[in-house]
């Protein structure tokens, strides 16, 4: 594709004068609309003397009559098919009508906002915008290509890290606009769901240009959430609590239907994004510190950073549900979803162990396992719930401080990481 130049464009004062028109001043849409008609058969006759004759009938019968037809719908229409099936009608809404699931108020009303926190998060996602090419990959590449640049085991930990997270962010994307987006009904709420599915997305590119670059054989790549036993199981976890929102006769209303979607958030937001993510994330982020995998390292950094703010927007959704929901969060249901927390911090515990046999990147299961089970025991308590691992600690510091990291050049030495479009964050 060739590059644009001004010669590409017509030059407007070329052009005859447009001819004036006397509905102007004229506020009937009906008028208006039939001066529209009146111009199509003006306009298709000076176009048709240049063209033959066969072309000139049909294209101006065709057009008379379709903006003919066009006139004669906009004279019918409707202002507010649809919204006869609100409750609120076409009304403006007030904060007061609004809930995070159930609300029978207009979702099109952005403002007043009720959930500030909802909007606010939106607008820092926008803040930390980037994109994957925006990482150099040059020496990733050499290093990867090159006979020891690596151990085996860190070939492993590159290899099953691109493996799971390439199809994890796509679960996330399609469980965000398949199977929660309709049933969340705010749309501040929603305005952040819809930037954290572009996220998703971004990530799912970054994944892929990191697989691209490094000229990893694909098919083994995308397939390890089916074929590699470790990955495949955290997938599976995750997706049966997609399928039941799926279904296209799912609806919220009841206590057991809006239970499901409940555990469709925690299993989501807790689990998948709040605890599946941390093994892989530490390791390549060690490896980063290592002074390895430097491009590899970034990208996850920067998703690392996205990642822990839809972490915190899923807690502040799930704690709004329940505050506007008492009923839903009985003894039994909280039983309920400590048990999933403590599943999905077994199956991450297996991953650590499947992805390290040996001790690699100054780290080990063991460490790990400490690791998962201090994060299950953090998410837990934003939950609300009591915590299940007594005596347990963070022995990776730094990975809370590269959570944190603002400001400060990157410990890569490449960048500045604290990539921002526009406006302060603080989070
Ligand atoms: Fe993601
Ligand atoms: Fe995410």
């Amino acid at each position: 594709m060739s590059i644009l130049s001004w010669d590409d464009f017509e030059d407007d004062s070329q052009k005859p004068a447009a001819p004036e028109h006397k509905s102007a001043s004229i506020d009937s849409q009906k008028a208006v609309n039939t001066q529209m008609v009146s111009d199509a058969h003006n306009t298709s006759s000076d176009v048709a003397t240049a063209q033959p004759a066969t072309a000139r009938k049909g294209g101006t019968k065709h057009s008379t009559d379709s903006l003919a037809r066009a006139s004669a719908a906009l004279e019918t229409l409707d202002v507010a098919p649809g919204l006869e099936e609100l409750e609120m009608g076409a009304q403006r809404v007030q904060v007061d009508d609004k809930a995070m699931i159930n609300c029978r108020a207009d979702l099109n009303q952005l403002v007043p906002f009720k959930y500030e926190w909802a909007w606010q998060k939106y607008l820092d996602g926008c803040a930390n915008h980037w994109m994957p090419q925006e990482v150099n990959m040059n020496h990733d590449i050499a290093l990867w290509k090159s006979e020891n640049g690596l151990t085996e085991d860190e070939r492993t930990i590159v290899m099953r890290s691109l493996g799971f997270f390439s199809t994890a962010d796509s679960l996330v994307a399609n469980n965000l606009v398949l199977a929660i987006y309709r049933h969340i009904t705010n749309p501040e709420c929603r305005q952040y769901i819809l930037r954290q599915a572009f996220e998703e997305a971004i990530h799912t590119h970054a994944y892929q240009y990191c697989i691209e670059s490094l000229g990893m054989d694909e098919g083994e790549v995308f397939n390890m959430y089916r074929e590699v036993p470790s990955v495949a199981r955290k997938a599976a976890w995750g997706l049966k609590y997609t399928q039941s929102l799926c279904d296209p006769t799912f609806k919220t209303g009841t206590p057991e239907n809006d239970q499901i979607l409940l555990r469709n958030l925690i299993a989501f937001y807790c689990v998948l994004e709040g605890i599946f993510f941390y093994c892989g994330f530490s390791q390549i982020l060690s490896m980063g510190r290592r002074n390895k995998m430097n491009g590899v390292a970034e990208q996850f950094q920067y998703i690392l950073r996205d990642e822990s703010m839809h972490l915190n927007f899923g807690i502040d959704m799930i704690n709004q549900i329940k505050n506007e929901n008492p009923a839903l969060w009985t003894a039994e249901f909280q039983e309920e979803i400590i048990q999933m927390i403590l599943e999905g911090t077994m199956l991450e515990i297996e991953y650590a162990r499947d992805t390290m046999p040996r001790g690699v990147l100054g780290m080990n299961a063991a460490m790990m396992e400490e690791y998962l089970k201090f994060i299950a025991n953090r998410r837990l308590a934003q939950l609300g719930l009591p915590e299940q691992f007594a005596g347990v600690n963070n022995p990776f510091q730094w990975m809370s401080e590269m959570m944190d990291l603002r400001k400060e050049k990157n410990f890569f030495e490449t960048r500045v990481t604290d990539y921002q479009t526009g406006g302060a964050l603080s989070w």
